[in-house]
């Protein structure tokens, strides 16, 4: 994607990164659309992200989010922010690397949890959070060096979501 302008940005990162936050407002920024692939999926299934991991399974979830990330292979001008698990499919890893200009949104474990735990809504809603703060821990450490594999890296923990977006604007030479 060097040199080029990019036609796709992903943000990629752990739950409570601000992907959603910040891919919204990094496409009012440059003028590309905004897409957010929890909602995709949850669109194509007709139910919420919760329902299908209650219903049919965190391994059938994954499968509607490779699903739905693949329909973005096409579109242009799109901003996406994701689920802080698509990164960690294999077979989703070659749309980060070679069809998105991807960034890792970056948060540190401690301030991923202030954020995460502070409104009860956004922790019930992530299936991924009612689970042990040491298994939360270990998904988090597990997951890191994947992010840090198909992302730059920009760090949110002491940054407005208007600087990291003007970062990543920057990063992506928009
Ligand atoms: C998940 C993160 C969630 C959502 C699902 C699984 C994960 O998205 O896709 O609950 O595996 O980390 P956010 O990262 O937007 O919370």
């Amino acid at each position: 994607m060097h040199g080029t302008i990019p036609r796709r940005i992903s943000l990629i990162g752990f739950m409570g990164s601000g992907k959603t936050t910040v891919a919204r407002l990094l496409g009012l920024k440059i003028g590309y659309k905004y897409i957010d692939l929890d909602s995709l999926i949850e669109q194509r299934a007709g139910r919420p992200v919760r329902e299908i991991f209650k219903v049919e399974g965190e391994k059938i979830f994954r499968t509607y989010e490779s699903q739905a990330l693949m329909t973005l292979q096409e579109q242009n001008d799109i901003v996406i922010s994701t689920g802080g698990g698509a990164p960690i499919q294999e077979n989703n890893r070659r749309f980060f690397t070679d069809l998105s200009f991807t960034v890792f949104l970056y948060v540190s474990f401690d301030e991923m949890l202030k954020r995460t735990f502070a409104g009860k809504k956004s922790r019930d809603l992530r299936p991924l959070l009612q689970q042990p703060v040491k298994d939360i821990e270990n998904l988090y450490r597990q997951r890191l060096p994947v992010y840090e594999s198909l992302g730059v890296k920009v760090i949110t923990d002491n940054a407005t979501p208007l600087e990291i977006c003007d970062e990543i604007a920057f990063l992506a030479g928009l």
